[in-house]
């Protein structure tokens, strides 16, 4: 049979990526230009610097993609592309060039849903591993506990309140001097110091057992910080990283476990650039040795931003006849489809 050759394009943030991806679980190449370093100076992502960036790079990144995987264009079936959720001027570049190409090669073009791409990004290295499982997603932007029934089908059943858990780490690391991104510095951090020595509440939230808050914990950090600061004390960076992470994981582990008994589901599948956390890994990990529960999570190169997820995900939906239309637009509040 003929192998199915996907291009994937991923642009919804701060990474310009490409990949090639083979009957939807090879990845013949996986290139990722990061910003990284642009915005470290801002403390943040910077929107339009952002968007710039990813027009500058385009071309360079899918012609490396390309190249590394050995491809021709005229081998390629389909192009993937994420077209949501994400910064709107960033997620048009790789919509608006996913298009051109789709358009000049005559291929057909699939839209993919950024946060399907995370949870498909486990696919890669778990060949067996298909829908239906339980999935924690946990990135900079969303925090979703779901059951990923088939592919575009998941059922919500928790969500963030506020922040998301990425985001609650890039804040902290801001609040305690350790800048941009946050989450592998409060990691780096955490490892030399006390997950006891703060009390972090953990975030409940009224009336639901499996969504999350993490603007309270975020707050009573910085709370703490303050006091420390108006007495003169040190923030020992070390001991807050260890404890702010060790509350965050708690919570994660917590959630997903309570959705695996209730549901009786017995495979765990973990997404996001959170997800590439050494702790939360470890602790879950463990957790679901406890409870028999087969947990998979990516490598931390397909845990955070890629485009070998995309063409993963796109993979998935091109076989099932499903395509996308030259309307297709950036949409950056795109919700993961519910059916319940
Ligand atoms: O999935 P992602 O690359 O982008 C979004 O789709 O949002 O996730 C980025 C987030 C950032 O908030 C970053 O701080 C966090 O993932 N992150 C981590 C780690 N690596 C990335 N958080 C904790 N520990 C890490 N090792
Ligand atoms: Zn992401």
């Amino acid at each position: 049979m003929k192998d199915t050759l996907i291009l994937g394009i991923e642009s919804s943030c701060d990474e310009t990526a490409a990949a090639v991806v083979k009957n939807g679980r090879e990845v013949l190449s996986d290139v990722i230009s990061s910003q990284i370093a642009l915005h470290t100076q801002y403390g943040g992502v910077v929107p339009e610097l952002a968007s710039r960036k990813h027009i500058e790079n385009i071309n360079t990144v899918i012609r490396s993609a390309m190249a590394e995987a050995g491809t021709r264009w005229e081998d390629i079936d389909a192009i993937g592309v994420t077209y949501g959720p994400g910064l709107v001027g960033a997620l048009l570049v790789g919509v608006a060039e996913a298009k051109a190409l789709a358009f000049a090669l005559g291929k057909p073009l699939v839209g993919v849903n950024h946060i399907e791409g995370h949870v498909c990004a486990s696919l890669i290295e778990h060949p067996d591993l298909e829908p239906p499982f339980l999935c924690l997603i946990v990135s900079g932007g969303h925090t979703y506990l779901a059951v990923m029934k088939d592919f575009g089908k998941f059922q919500i059943l928790g969500a963030t309140r506020d922040d998301a858990a990425g985001e609650a780490f890039d804040k902290v690391a801001r609040a305690i001097g350790l800048g941009y991104p946050g989450g592998p510095k409060i990691e780096k951090a955490a490892r030399s110091g006390n997950p006891q020595a703060f009390a972090i509440p953990r975030g409940k939230v009224d009336g639901s057992a499996y969504d999350f808050s993490f603007s309270g914990m975020k707050s009573a950090a910085l709370n703490e910080i303050n006091r420390l600061k108006m007495q003169n004390l040190p923030v020992v960076q070390e001991d807050f990283a260890a404890s702010f992470q060790a509350a965050v994981v708690d919570v994660l582990v917590s959630h997903a476990m309570r959705a695996a008994a209730d549901l009786g589901q017995k495979r765990l599948v973990m997404a996001g650039g959170v997800a590439a956390n050494g702790a939360l890994r470890a602790a879950l990990g463990e957790a679901c040795e406890k409870a028999g529960i087969k947990f998979c999570f990516p490598s931390p190169i397909f845990c955070t931003d890629n485009a070998a997820m995309i063409g993963v995900a796109a993979y998935y939906h091109y076989i099932r006849g499903e395509r996308s239309d030259w309307s297709l637009n950036a949409v950056p509040n795109l919700r993961l489809s519910r059916e319940s």
